[in-house]
């Protein structure tokens, strides 16, 4: 047996002003988009903008449901209307910002493990990685160079 260790770094931002200007305008859309959330369910409203490779930003934000399970988060309401807008386009950027209404998110609050899964199928299809944001509602912005620095043990197509 072995052992394996498994590293990751990270960039942290004092707050989104100290993000560069594009990061800076990509996170105020997915701010935008987190404002026009339809979470009243879990008062939790997250709001994504992507930056894509053919310079089309889409955006996203979590939509509940009566029905819980039948709800989507946000970043896979972007990705996946990404995907089929824009299949050709590959995915450079994804900023999130999140925020409850029953407390402050002042600390990054990052994807989701079904939306990590869901970001990595499309790093596979593009062969490209991905620039992930991601914020509260005020705070640190923690930037990832890559899905899988996120998601080590990521489970891939190449196995099927
Ligand atoms: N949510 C997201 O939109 N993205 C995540 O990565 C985590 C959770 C949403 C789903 C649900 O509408 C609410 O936040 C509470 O879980």
């Amino acid at each position: 047996m072995k052992e394996i260790k498994i590293e990751s770094n990270f960039i942290v931002y004092n707050s989104i002003n100290e993000l560069p200007g594009n990061i800076k305008s990509l996170m105020h859309e997915a701010i935008d988009a987190r404002k026009v959330a339809y979470a009243p369910y879990s008062k939790f409203e997250v709001g994504t903008a992507l930056l894509l490779d053919n310079g089309e930003i889409v955006t996203g934000n979590n939509q509940e449901n009566a029905s819980y399970p039948s709800g989507l988060c946000a970043e896979r309401t972007a990705i996946y209307y990404a995907g089929s807008k824009y299949p050709e386009a590959k995915i450079l950027k994804i900023a999130i910002s999140a925020s409850s209404k029953n407390q402050e998110t002042s600390t990054p609050i990052p994807p989701c493990g079904a939306c990590r899964q869901a970001i990595s199928e499309y790093e596979v299809k593009q062969d490209s990685p991905i620039e992930i944001y991601f914020m509260g509602k005020v705070g640190e912005v923690i930037k990832s160079d890559s899905l899988v620095n996120l998601l080590p043990f990521v489970f891939k197509k190449a196995v099927l």
